[in-house]
């Protein structure tokens, strides 16, 4: 009897041929996995692309709220954004396609585990991390990342093995989507000077094509998770599909980055995340509305080491468990309502209201209603200035 693989597999040319090579070369009984991180892919179609390619089973999980609710809120909580730019779409989606893998795994008794990603990415970093955290006995085969397959030999190899070739208009980019995002690389983005074009956008408006009026849109927040938004509620997925197509209309969340790859490399990397771009700027101003200066400057550290280690594909370790934790428990004054301001591929965060707010106006106004006690300011800074006085006085003398 064949031993059995698991293959992430996306129903694209790529991971067809894939299946085919797995089978034929590698000597396994392949089963695809297709995990839905928010395209919907027409199941029925995607059987039958990977039977036809030589699969014997397929396997569909349907992880558009999972990953809303165990993916994108924790990396909500922590303001993710790898590098302070880029909110960690492609890498959130990457732990959660390994659980299913595994899961199918073992639902079907096969010894290892496959991806289709090459040799000099982050996302084979985060897939076999992931497996690793999670199933350390399962192999881990990626024969992209073996043989370096270039999209010509796939599309021969497809037509050798009469492997059907999907009728999609051929991108010149490479593009990954989900819920919190989409990521387009390649072909003429691999010139760091040059600006994108507008073909490599299909979720955000250019500023020029955006509504001529700014609009107003309300995100509510209980406990540090969104519970409406634009005064309308729905699950988490929906929330964020909804902020991400407001937002968008508006030509917010391009976001164009030269980044650091896991592997060394320096990476030119364009993303459009309309509603991570609108949900993290809301989600920020409402912490910073609700939350102690001490919290806060202990989180933004905490909150860095999360983003990079979402990035370098360390989900499943216990550091991540702790600082999800610490998150929880700042976040339970994180309530309120934030109104940002979308106009022309600019956002603004324009008001927010909250019943944990610690903005106190009689301690703020300069007004007549100030209850500030200005002359304990005087023997505050006596205090925090003793040792600098100390030291103006002996050696800080000027020459
Ligand atoms: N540079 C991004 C990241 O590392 C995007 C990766 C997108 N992956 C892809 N196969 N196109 O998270």
């Amino acid at each position: 009897m064949k031993k059995k693989i698991v293959l992430a597999y996306s129903g694209g040319l790529d991971t067809s041929v894939l299946v085919r090579i797995l089978s034929a070369d590698y000597g396994y009984d392949v089963i695809a996995c297709h995990v839905d991180v928010g395209e919907a892919k027409d199941p029925e179609q995607l059987r039958a692309r990977a039977l036809k390619a030589g699969a014997v089973a397929l396997e569909v999980a349907s992880a558009r709220e999972e990953f809303a609710r165990d993916f994108c809120l924790p990396a909500l909580s922590a303001n993710a954004l790898y590098e302070g730019v880029y909110p960690l779409s492609a890498a959130l989606s990457r732990p959660l396609i390994a659980k299913h893998l595994v899961a199918a795994a073992r639902k079907h008794g096969a010894v290892a585990v496959a991806h289709g990603a090459t040799g000099k990415g982050n996302d084979q970093v985060r897939f076999d991390l992931a497996v690793k955290g999670l199933a350390p006995d399962l192999a881990i085969v990626a024969p992209q990342r073996e043989r370096n397959i270039s999209r010509d030999e796939a599309i021969a190899y497809a037509q050798q093995h009469g492997i059907e070739i999907p009728a999609t208009r051929k991108s010149p980019f490479s593009v990954d989507e989900n819920l919190w995002g989409r990521s387009i690389e390649g072909g003429v983005l691999e010139d760091p000077a040059a600006a994108p074009p507008e073909e490599a956008f299909a979720w955000t408006k250019s500023w020029r094509d955006a509504p001529a009026e700014p609009r107003l849109l309300s995100i509510r927040f209980d406990g540090g998770v969104p519970v409406e938004v634009d005064e309308q509620g729905g699950t988490v997925a929906e929330l964020i599909a909804r902020a991400g197509a407001i937002a968008g209309e508006h030509g917010v969340g391009r976001i164009d980055l030269v980044e650091d790859r896991v592997v060394g490399i320096k990476s030119r990397e364009v993303y459009e995340c309309p509603a991570a771009t609108a949900l993290i700027a809301a989600h920020r101003d409402l912490e910073r509305f609700t939350t102690l200066a001490m919290t806060l400057r202990v989180k933004a550290f905490l909150d860095q080491r999360f983003a990079e280690l979402i990035y370098e594909g360390f989900w499943f370790s216990p550091l991540r468990g702790a600082l999800q934790a610490f998150n929880a428990e700042s976040e339970k004054s994180v309530t309120g309502t934030v109104t940002v301001q979308l106009f022309k591929g600019s956002l603004q965060v324009v008001g927010r209201t909250s019943p944990y707010g610690l903005y106190n106006h009689g301690l703020a106004t300069y007004g007549r209603e100030d209850r500030f006690d200005h002359r304990a300011a005087e023997g505050f800074i006596q205090l925090v200035g003793l040792q600098l006085g100390e030291w103006g006085r002996r050696a800080g003398k000027p020459a």
